[in-house]
């Protein structure tokens, strides 16, 4: 089949995916499973062709249509799909980009399934579902599915298609490129700054006080986990539809138009404190509508500019839960408001070191660094998981090494 340009692609199959310059050269940088959703019959077939077509060699389409899987309001998953996750996990230890997974997807069991083998190889997961104008008219699909499913079945599978599906979180979700160069300079700095005397200094906040100078405390063993998945930065925690303020995001416009989009974040400096290891990140106005109001607020009284939260976490210290990272910044930015800007620590690496007392360090880097992101939703269990180098106590007085 020939590649179409955006403007003879049927009006159907619009999606930054397929018509973004920029969309897809972050796709194509990235490792991303695009879960197709719809009634048999409604078109993810044409639209799993489009991607193909898209995204040529990179990209692997896997059709249950192909395992004899007959679409169905059923009690248990069938067990052909064991053989559907043989080849899906064959793709994914071969690091294939994009991965199209072309089936109904109206049971939460099997997409639990995939979000599972999706964190364990590291994608990030896009929702698609067909645009074509029968795709909820069970009498037209009844002619055009090719199970031969009659008016009766296929309404009976509407609802559970119908269902809003929302996310942990939604946010932006670094490519596997920018994921690499981002957590490397945040390695860089861990490893800097852990060697640095004034830090050692001040060290009692992260392991016993130390005064050898030829001991270097090991911060990329103290902060022993990190979330699961791609890195990314949260937007909003809807915690699956159950947080305040869930729906209402998810009907947004703003968030609607940008589900499935490439956009480019500009990282400003890194901090850490004892408790967690981030980036932040400044916002553009491109972006900060898809920032809620109320993200920059721990309590009612706090008055800071928007996008004063937004962040990507690197790590967490043992027993930390990753919102923790957020706090963290929050804490940093009313310190500044308050005309605080810490004390001067000179140059390291990247950028200059500033201390904030309490353990609270920031590198304000010289550079920013430009990291790509598709916008979209996390949709797994959401456990932190170890970091590969985790020591094994994990604790912060196991954290010192001497070099
Ligand atoms: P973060 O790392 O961007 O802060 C799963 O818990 C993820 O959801 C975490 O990685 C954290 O993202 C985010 N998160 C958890 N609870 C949250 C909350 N109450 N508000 C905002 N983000 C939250």
């Amino acid at each position: 089949m020939s590649t179409q340009s955006a403007k003879e692609r049927p009006e159907g199959l619009q999606f930054p995916f397929l018509d973004d310059d920029d969309t897809v050269a972050t796709v194509k940088e990235s490792k991303t499973f695009f879960i197709l959703r719809g009634l048999p019959g409604s078109g993810k077939s044409t639209l799993a062709q489009a991607i193909q077509d898209r995204y040529k060699d990179a990209c692997k389409v896997i059709s249950v249509d192909a395992y004899k899987i007959v679409p169905a309001i059923r009690s248990a998953i069938p067990d052909e799909y064991a053989k559907v996750d043989d080849e899906l996990v064959e793709y994914c230890k071969r690091d294939v980009g994009v991965i199209v997974l072309d089936d109904t997807h109206h049971e939460r069991e099997r997409l639990d399934q995939l979000f599972e083998i999706a964190d364990k190889y590291r994608y990030k997961v896009i929702f698609a579902e067909p645009k074509t104008q029968w795709r909820t008219d069970c009498l037209q699909l009844k002619e055009k599915n090719q199970w031969k499913l009659s008016v009766e079945e296929l309404k009976k599978m509407k609802p559970s298609l119908e269902k809003e599906f929302l996310p942990m979180y939604f946010g932006w979700f670094l490519s596997k490129r920018s994921s690499e160069i981002l957590r490397k300079t945040g390695q860089a700095f861990l490893d800097e700054l852990g060697s640095l005397k004034n830090f050692k200094k001040e060290s009692k906040y992260f392991a016993p006080a130390i005064e050898d100078p030829k001991i270097k405390i090991d911060l990329t063993s103290y902060f022993v986990k990190r979330p699961p998945g791609v890195l990314h930065c949260t937007t909003k925690y809807t915690d699956f539809g159950k947080a305040a303020g869930a729906e209402e995001y998810a009907q947004q416009e703003a968030v609607k138009a940008a589900y499935g989009r490439g956009f480019t974040l500009s990282i400003s400096a890194l901090f850490v404190t004892p408790k967690t290891v981030g980036a932040r990140v400044e916002l553009s106005e491109q972006q900060l509508p898809l920032w809620p109001a109320d993200a920059d607020k721990v309590t009612p009284a706090d008055n800071l500019p928007k996008g004063s939260r937004a962040h990507v976490t690197l790590g967490c210290a043992s027993g930390v839960e990753a919102v923790q990272t957020g706090l963290d910044l929050l804490e940093f930015v009313k310190l500044e408001k308050a005309g605080n800007k810490g004390e001067d620590m000179g140059v390291l690496g990247g950028g200059k070191l500033q201390y904030f007392n309490n353990g609270m360090w920031m590198l304000v880097l010289s550079k920013k660094v430009d990291v790509r992101a598709i916008f979209s939703g996390y949709y797994g269990k959401g456990k932190l998981v170890p970091t590969q180098s985790t020591n094994k106590r994990g604790s912060a007085f196991s954290s010192c090494t001497i070099i």
